[in-house]
């Protein structure tokens, strides 16, 4: 076991490219590899972001030539890319590509990929292995790797979910650090990637106008609402074993949580920010399955490889309070499912309502709306605060107002990195400030035992809506889903007009 150098890049904001690189990429042949990890990685070499030495071996069970996975790629590039595989750029990527396949006692080929590398390269390069396996692979997949003597001075990505449960998570863990150090280990979570993710860092802590406001005095509730139109796709046996709770709400969305939740941390350094989501999950409570509405659209039993009688939500809504000085008393709304109206990733701050006795005749305010302010994280992404104005004209009447930042009408978006590629970047450079430790995601295990453990029953909805009603309105009564009309109670026709109006 040995400890793999971990700088604190972000904390000194240096865009250095990372040292010399061997990238083997676990599941290359799979829809993760395809969609963001070989895309991901031309980008970045278009972009200049790669080591000036570097070679990406893929590998999974099937064997493959070095050709067939360069068409593999080309494929992928073309179809999910930013970046299409042509010209000089191309074609000095796939000189970089070569496959080995592998699997628990068949290495050999793998580690004579890697020495063949080596010596392409020269010197000492860093290695770094991408696990884009089923997460039921991982531990073999880990063990494998330790197995072969491939673990020393490497690094590690593990997709999620890390775990199924407390007892899986720790298992994983043990496994996992028999074989590599912590400091070698990066639990991605690509929503950490994401520019707007990041920023809310940015807007909090380099702000002198919303952090004074960014606690239980000033906001009444939070929402982090992840609705997909996309269904399960072609995923079903990944799927229906894991859910939409795992699958997205104890990864995706609690990690938002963290980043909307903490204290300012000391540096943005893998440390000390780490340090400070992992306060907010220590405070977070138990979920109460009485605060959690679970739903399954109707039809999905009818999809490819979902077994009739599946009981898996396709959809999971929590309400989550987190126990100390700043938050207390401060419902944390969680909202995710498939096959829904729209696809959105919005978080919704919204502040208490002050004292309105000075406009008697707008009594209640407005049409009801609240001061929000709602951080959209989809990219390229936008924060609005939304507010209440004088309307024109010669009596005193409060209309719903707003103001927008977006991402695009402020920097160019066409420089920014996808999560994927970011974090890709950031593992390679040795920075684990957007990666999740050990402790914090079995700490998001152990809350979530409740609803685990004794999950209410499925509530089937109508594809294309906003999930299961009357049950998501009284999760979060006596506020509203900010989706689909701007929390307002204006009809929703009306607020689907104001929202054509500002995007
Ligand atoms: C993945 C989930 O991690 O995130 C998918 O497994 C989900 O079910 C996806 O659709 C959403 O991520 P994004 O940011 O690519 O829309």
């Amino acid at each position: 076991m040995t400890q793999a150098h971990s700088r604190p890049r972000r904390a000194e904001g240096s865009t250095s490219r990372p040292d010399n690189h061997i990238i083997v990429l676990f599941g290359a042949t799979g829809d993760l590899a395809r969609r963001k990890l070989l895309p991901g990685l031309f980008h970045l070499a278009a972009a200049d972001l790669m080591p000036d030495r570097y070679q990406i071996i893929g590998s999974a069970r099937r064997d493959l030539n070095d050709e067939q996975f360069c068409e593999l790629a080309s494929q992928a590039i073309a179809e999910f890319g930013l970046s299409k595989p042509v010209g000089e750029e191309w074609e000095t990527f796939r000189r970089r590509l070569s496959f080995a396949s592998a699997a628990q006692g068949r290495t050999a080929s793998l580690v004579a990929a890697i020495e063949r590398a080596e010596q392409q390269i020269g010197g000492e390069p860093g290695r770094l292995f991408h696990l884009a396996v089923p997460p039921a692979a991982f531990e073999s997949t880990v063990t494998m790797i330790g197995a072969a003597g491939l673990a020393r001075g490497s690094r590690v990505i593990i997709e999620k979910p890390f775990g199924t449960d407390l007892a899986s998570s720790r298992a994983l863990n043990q496994t996992v650090h028999a074989i590599f150090d912590e400091s070698q280990v990066f639990r991605i979570d690509h929503f950490l990637g994401k520019e707007s993710v990041d920023n809310i860092l940015a807007l909090r802590f380099a702000n002198g106008l919303f952090e004074p406001v960014w606690n239980r005095q000033h906001i009444s509730y939070v929402q982090i609402d992840v609705p997909e139109t996309l269904s399960i796709e072609e995923r079903a046996a990944f799927y229906d074993q894991t859910g939409a709770y795992r699958d997205m709400v104890v990864t995706h969305l609690f990690q938002v949580l963290g980043f909307v939740a903490m204290e300012p941390p000391t540096s943005l350094d893998a440390r000390h920010l780490r340090d400070e989501t992992a306060k907010v999950f220590d405070a977070l409570q138990p979920i109460d399955v009485r605060h959690a509405v679970r739903g399954q659209y109707a039809g999905y039993q009818d999809e490819h490889g979902v077994p009739r009688g599946s009981q898996t939500e396709t959809l999971a809504a929590v309400r989550v309070e987190i126990d100390h000085w700043r938050w207390a008393g401060v419902p944390f709304y969680l909202r995710s499912g498939k096959r829904l109206a729209a696809s959105r990733q919005l978080i919704t701050l919204g502040f208490h309502e002050p004292p309105l006795r000075l406009f008697p005749a707008c009594m209640p305010a407005s049409d009801g709306r609240r001061n929000e302010i709602t951080i959209d994280f989809a990219d390229p992404g936008s924060i609005t605060v939304g507010f209440l104005a004088k309307e024109p004209g010669a009596e005193i009447r409060l209309g719903a107002a707003e103001m927008i930042f977006r991402y695009g009408d402020s920097f160019c978006t066409g420089c920014g990195l996808e999560g994927y590629e970011r974090l890709l970047l950031d593992a390679m450079l040795g920075d684990q400030s957007l990666f999740t430790r050990a402790d914090a995601i079995e700490r998001l295990w152990e809350i979530s035992a409740p609803l685990l453990d004794n999950p209410p029953p499925a509530r089937p909805y109508v594809p294309g809506s906003w999930g299961p009603q009357p049950a998501l309105d009284h999760l979060v009564a006596p506020y509203r889903w900010h989706l689909p009309d701007g929390g307002s109670r204006r009809p929703a026709h009306q607020a689907t007009a104001d929202r054509a109006v500002s995007s």
